[in-house]
């Protein structure tokens, strides 16, 4: 029987790409396997968004040119942010790749891969390639990640993602409720909506001319400025679900966190109270070289007004450390906001130059040892937050979607999350997986909670103390 492995780099929408390219493989008649040895078909879904992302999937391709060099029938498939951006200059360097595509391209796996194919590579833009329902092999049943939106078009100086992911496209809300409704129908009770900038959800792209029939051109006119519907609008339609418990999403960018996103958060009982807000630096002149386009101020006007809104809102974000032209001056705010935001997570990164963007031209790159003094002190920092934060949950009773056994495996034991999006372990039997418990924190962890279950729940599945 033919069988793959998949190695995903990068972030959910990574992640939730590799879920659909299972599902594409099963669907052919191929097996996963568990070891990486053992597969006919290594997969793997790269990410650009660092150098140390790319370097990692140039060392991990050497290892497969040995285990191909042994085994010579294997074969190896590139895709995700490298695949899309360098193409055929990865198959110069690496001739052994068998085939590779793009991030629009995933449903032309099983053609690439088909005896005798005539193509070998498929990167090309894909017209309506947002609409296309691919069935995922999903890692959880519980928790599901949902695409609502795909692409970016934000041209952050720094950032690959509108390189490798393209302008931003929406899907259509009805396609996105009915994937839910089928989630929730197979056991689905939190889904995790992405996007690159989920705040702009909804604007209708019209087909690009090319694609048109000769005389339909008007329908190019038709749905320009034109929204399916808004993100709080899209919101509420998924809160309306019957059997879904749960909504979170990623990433907000903070220029387009309006007043109405805020309202949803506050009103809606299954949006959790959590949000991923990537402030990157909380400098005015870095933030304008970085084409954020909102200051320091408008971000903690937002999230105070969000903070007001919502009680008990956890709040997560992304640092950027040395971003060209940093100064002392610009990184001791940083610093200070962090001090003052308190975050209950963080991803911080050192600056890196990635190709084709606008940061690359700008003066005053610093020492890679100066980026790594000041990513120390931020992670400092922020492990001293994060762990008062965590300590200062216990003794609470926290509401917990039980999502299966914990991940230690230790028996007898479940693992789930907290609205605010922390992870906890407490004992608990298998049958529990997909209900809301009400547990009682007892310990803090280095990154996670441990408690206990305060009472049964009862049979709607909503546990009462
Ligand atoms: N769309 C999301 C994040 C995408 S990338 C958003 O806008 O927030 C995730 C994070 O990687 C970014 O928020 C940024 O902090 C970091 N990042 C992106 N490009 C980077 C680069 N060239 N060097 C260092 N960090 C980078
Ligand atoms: Fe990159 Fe900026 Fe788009 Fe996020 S919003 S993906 S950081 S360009
Ligand atoms: Fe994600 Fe990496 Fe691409 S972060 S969008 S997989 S460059």
């Amino acid at each position: 029987m033919k069988s793959f492995k998949i190695l995903t780099f990068g972030c959910q929408m990574n992640e939730h790409d590799s879920e659909k390219l299972a599902g594409l493989l099963k669907a052919e008649g191929y097996r996963e396997s568990e070891r990486l040895e053992d597969a006919g078909l290594v997969l793997l879904n790269t990410c650009s968004i660092r150098e140390k992302a790319e370097q990692k999937f140039y060392s991990a391709l050497g290892k497969l040119r040995e285990l191909k060099e042994l085994n010579p029938s294997i074969k190896i498939a590139v895709s995700g942010c490298i695949a899309q951006q360098e193409g055929n200059a990865v198959l110069r360097r690496a001739p052994y790749v068998d085939v590779l595509f793009g991030n629009q391209n995933i449903g032309n796996l099983p053609a690439l891969l088909k005896e005798g194919a005539d193509m070998r590579v498929s990167t090309e833009f894909a017209e309506g390639y947002e609409h296309a329902v691919i069935p995922a092999s999903r890692e959880s049943v519980v928790t599901s990640f949902v695409n609502i939106m795909y692409g970016c078009d934000n041209f952050c100086s720094y950032c690959v993602v509108p390189f490798t992911r393209g302008r931003e496209r929406s899907r259509r809300p009805e396609d996105i409720i009915r994937e839910i409704e089928e989630l929730v129908n197979s056991g689905c009770r939190e889904v995790t909506l992405l996007g690159q900038n989920v705040n702009s959800y909804g604007i209708i792209t019209p087909p690009s001319p090319s694609y048109l029939k000769r005389g339909t051109e008007g329908a190019l006119l038709k749905n320009i400025g034109e929204r399916y519907c808004d993100f709080p609008e899209l919101l509420r339609m998924i809160n309306a679900i019957d059997g879904l418990l749960r909504i979170r999403f990623v990433t907000s960018h903070p220029k387009d966190l309006s007043d109405s996103l805020i309202d949803a958060m506050a009103t809606l009982p299954k949006v959790c109270n959590a949000i991923h807000l990537p402030l990157q630096s909380a400098s005015d002149s870095v933030l304008a070289r970085m084409n954020r386009k909102y200051t320091f101020a408008d971000y903690m006007n937002k999230l105070g007004a969000l903070r007001d809104a919502v009680p008990d809102l956890a709040v997560s974000t992304d640092i950027i450390a040395g971003f060209p032209g940093e100064t002392e001056d610009d990184f001791q705010a940083t610093l200070l906001a962090l001090e003052n935001i308190r975050c209950d997570g963080i991803f911080a990164f050192k600056y890196s130059r990635r190709p084709n963007t606008a940061a690359l031209k700008l003066s005053g790159h610093l020492p890679e040892s100066a980026k790594d003094e000041r990513l120390y002190k931020i992670l400092e920092l922020q492990d001293r937050i994060m762990q008062e934060k965590i300590n200062a949950r216990v003794g609470m009773v926290e509401e917990v979607l039980a999502e299966g056994p914990d991940k230690s495996g230790e028996p007898g034991r479940l693992a789930g999350k907290t609205r605010q999006g922390k992870i906890v372990n407490f004992e608990g039997k298998p049958e529990l997986v997909g209900q809301l418990m009400q547990v009682k924190i007892i310990e803090g962890k280095k990154h996670s909670l441990i408690g206990e279950l305060t009472c049964r729940p009862d049979r709607s599945g909503v546990t009462h103390i």
